[in-house]
């Protein structure tokens, strides 16, 4: 028989009441366990036609299409370009200059190209520029010599304790009307993400038949207008798998290792699915809820090495990325995430990491600290407890593919969930300084500027008080 890991509510939950209102849920509560009542409208995800506006070609032959960008080192000072031309190869060159200068720079790419049963991909270049200033505006331009396209974006701060920077969080997008409204409130928040956190599934070609590649095209067109312009960083998700030996193709994750690049090797891993950064003030790990991450293996052990290595004097905010969550109280999902958990929870604990992100689950869900760490297989001490030491578990896969919401919840709520909601939406994760950061969770249906769920989040090395565990701004 199956333990079971999760018990019912026990004494410390207090439930509150929700004050409904008709455009969004005033929540007045301090210590926990909301299920929001907000209204929504009940609708089906409906992809966006291929001939919307968002997938529109750029004009003229060959011209660069499908254009991002990620970070391209450890540090921040370099960028990996990434576009794909369709008719020929065209050229690999990126051309780039300072805000203001006449000097302009080149730096060489290179060109792949790649098959997935019976579709062809166009030319997919990567280039990374490097050795840059820091929190210095460049343009870029790609397309040389053809129909060139002209990009900007800035670059991060030194990396140090106390420079404020702010990440958008988005999950699970897919190419909807949805997925399009999530994108266009993250791009109209007035609390200016400078750079994502995209927790994995990105295109949902794989729910088309054949794993119709084209929708890997579409979706990078579709995003380009931000990941053109402030770096994406990436997490693969089971949509990135793509393995189908039904139609002959066996080696997982064939169109995103071709298509996003990540900058693994400067973090000293050996595949591109799990990796660290260093942003501003933040350590960045990613990691691969598909890749073996059982003891012996290469993310076992490259996560076992990596976590000493972060300074908090030097980068305070120690932030996880991983797909599928370990804390999670939807019906869908339920569990999946349990033995990544199990191995890697006591060292996030350990490291005090301050938060973790991951999607999946078509909804929204915030944990308090809490860890579940104590068992032994005969103890039985196999309840999650409040600890300090704990990160915040945020599941954000509400980005609004075509699969639809996930809005049946386990009941009754557990005690270690904060607050949960069934509604599409994006996060901002606006770090202050070495102690504080503000995080905000933004409703579709809300305007811009609204958050539906809000915490001042206090920093785990610095600053380990326990936060109240929600409120509004
Ligand atoms: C997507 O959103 C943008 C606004 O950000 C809008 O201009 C465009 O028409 C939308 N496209 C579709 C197909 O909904
Ligand atoms: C990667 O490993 C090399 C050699 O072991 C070491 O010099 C370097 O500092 C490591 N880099 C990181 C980011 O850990
Ligand atoms: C940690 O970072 C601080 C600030 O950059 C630096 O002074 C210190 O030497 C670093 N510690 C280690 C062990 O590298
Ligand atoms: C919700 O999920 C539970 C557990 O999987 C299932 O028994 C129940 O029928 C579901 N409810 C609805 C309304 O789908
Ligand atoms: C850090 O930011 C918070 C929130 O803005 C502020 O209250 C606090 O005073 C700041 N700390 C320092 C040392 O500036
Ligand atoms: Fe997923």
């Amino acid at each position: 028989m199956a333990v079971p890991v999760f018990s019912p509510p026990s004494a410390f939950t207090v439930y509150v009441f929700v004050v409904l209102g008709l455009i969004l849920s005033q929540a007045v509560f301090c210590n926990g366990g909301l299920t929001s009542n907000f209204v929504r409208k009940v609708e089906n995800s409906v992809d966006m036609p291929l001939e919307s506006d968002v997938f529109s070609l750029p004009p003229g032959r060959n011209a660069p299409q499908q254009v991002h960008i990620t970070q391209g080192d450890h540090e921040g000072r370099a960028v990996i370009v990434s576009w794909v031309t369709m008719e020929d190869p065209g050229s690999n060159e990126v051309i780039y200059w300072k805000d203001k200068s006449e000097d302009k720079k080149s730096a060489q790419g290179s060109v792949s190209k790649y098959k997935y049963h019976d579709y062809t991909s166009g030319f997919i270049h990567h280039c990374t520029i490097k050795s840059l200033e820091h929190d210095t505006k460049y343009y870029y331009q790609v397309g040389i010599g053809q129909n060139p396209r002209t990009f900007w974006f800035m670059t991060p701060p030194k990396v140090g304790p106390d420079v404020p920077y702010t990440f958008g969080v988005i999950g699970d997008l897919g190419q909807t009307y949805d997925s399009n409204t999530t994108l266009t409130h993250y791009e109209r928040n007035p609390v200016k993400g400078q750079a994502v956190l995209f927790v994995g599934d990105l295109s949902y070609a794989d729910n088309y038949p054949n794993h119709d590649n084209t929708r890997w095209d579409s979706w990078a067109r579709f995003v380009e207008r931000s990941t053109a312009y402030q770096p994406w960083i990436w997490t693969t998700g089971n949509h990135e798998i793509d393995f189908a030996p039904e139609i002959g193709e066996t080696h997982p994750f064939k169109p995103f290792k071709h298509r996003y690049q990540t900058p693994y090797k400067a973090s000293n891993s050996t595949e591109p699915f799990w990796y660290s950064i260093k942003r501003g003030p933040a350590y960045i790990i990613v990691l691969s809820s598909y890749s073996a991450y059982g003891k012996y293996t290469p993310q076992h052990q490259w996560l076992e090495e990596e976590l000493p290595k972060v300074n908090r004097s030097e980068t305070p905010w120690l932030i996880v990325l991983v797909h599928s969550p370990w804390y999670n109280s939807y019906n869908y999902h339920y569990m999946e995430g349990e033995t990544m958990r199990v191995m890697f929870e006591p060292w996030l604990v350990q490291h005090k990491v301050d938060i973790v992100f991951s999607g999946h689950v078509h909804a929204y869900e915030r944990s308090k600290r809490v860890s579940n760490i104590g068992y032994n297989i005969i103890n039985g001490k196999c309840n999650p407890v409040e600890d300090k030491s704990a990160p915040i578990y945020i599941t954000i896969g509400d980005g609004g593919n075509i699969e639809g919401l996930a809005t049946n919840m386990t009941e009754p709520q557990p005690d270690y969930s904060a607050f949960r909601e069934a509604s599409f939406g994006h996060a901002i994760l606006d770090i202050k300084n070495r102690t504080h950061a503000f995080y905000s969770w933004h409703r579709n249906q809300d305007g811009y500027a609204v958050t539906a769920d809000s915490v001042w989040v206090c920093n785990r090395f610095w600053h380990p008080v326990v936060e109240s565990t929600g409120g509004r701004a």
